[in-house]
């Protein structure tokens, strides 16, 4: 498998290994950070599961979903995860999502984790158009894909089913420069 590290100033962004289900779990696992998510809050066998999926996906030929740990440099910890699926059917069309550890929230570790793998993947499959989804009421979220530079197109009705429950979702998207 390729090594892939892409690093900020901050922050080492890497494919998971199975050692990393403690780290992983601690924030896979808390309420509060899968409150607006459709998964978790997971089992310890849902975040093995999780990992045991990232790290086949990352073997994957065409490589079509990325899932990456957020490695914080300073204490070496798994604070979050940041990932993109490669749309299939649009060249160029990719989707991109996040958590992370709620130690860590407020800091800006986010919209550098997912700047940088944004970057990273726009020259790597000359990515056209980014898209995210997120609940509505997901201030957090939403603010961190505008810091990305993405604008809100609109909101989807009943398209996600959380917890037995069709919600809504607001779509935000950006048009990449290449
Ligand atoms: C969304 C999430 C990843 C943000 O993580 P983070 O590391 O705190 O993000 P950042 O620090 O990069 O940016 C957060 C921004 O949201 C803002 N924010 C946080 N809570 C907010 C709220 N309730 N209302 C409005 N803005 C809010 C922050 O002030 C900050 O914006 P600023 O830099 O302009 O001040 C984190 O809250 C999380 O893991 N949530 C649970 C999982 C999740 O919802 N994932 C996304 C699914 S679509």
């Amino acid at each position: 498998m390729k090594p892939l590290r892409i690093r900020t100033k901050r922050l080492q962004l890497r494919r998971f290994r199975p050692e990393d289900i403690e780290d992983a779990h601690a924030y896979a696992s808390d309420p509060v950070v899968t409150r607006f998510t459709d998964w978790g809050p997971n089992t310890i066998d849902d975040t093995r599961a999780f990992i045991q999926e990232a790290i086949a996906d990352a073997q994957a030929i065409p490589l079509q979903t990325i899932s990456l740990a957020i490695e914080h440099r300073d204490s070496q910890r798994v604070i979050g995860t940041v990932g993109m699926e490669l749309g299939k059917s649009t060249l160029g069309d990719a989707s991109i999502g996040f958590c992370m550890n709620r130690e860590f929230w407020g800091r800006g570790l986010t919209t550098e984790a997912a700047q940088a793998l944004l970057d990273w993947a726009s020259d790597a499959f000359q990515l056209r158009r980014v898209y995210a989804t997120c609940r509505p009421d997901n201030q957090a979220s939403a603010r961190v894909l505008e810091k990305l530079g993405m604008k809100c197109e609109g909101r989807l009705l009943r398209n996600v089913q959380v917890d037995g429950e069709w919600c809504d979702s607001l779509l935000y998207a950006a048009v990449l420069s290449n």
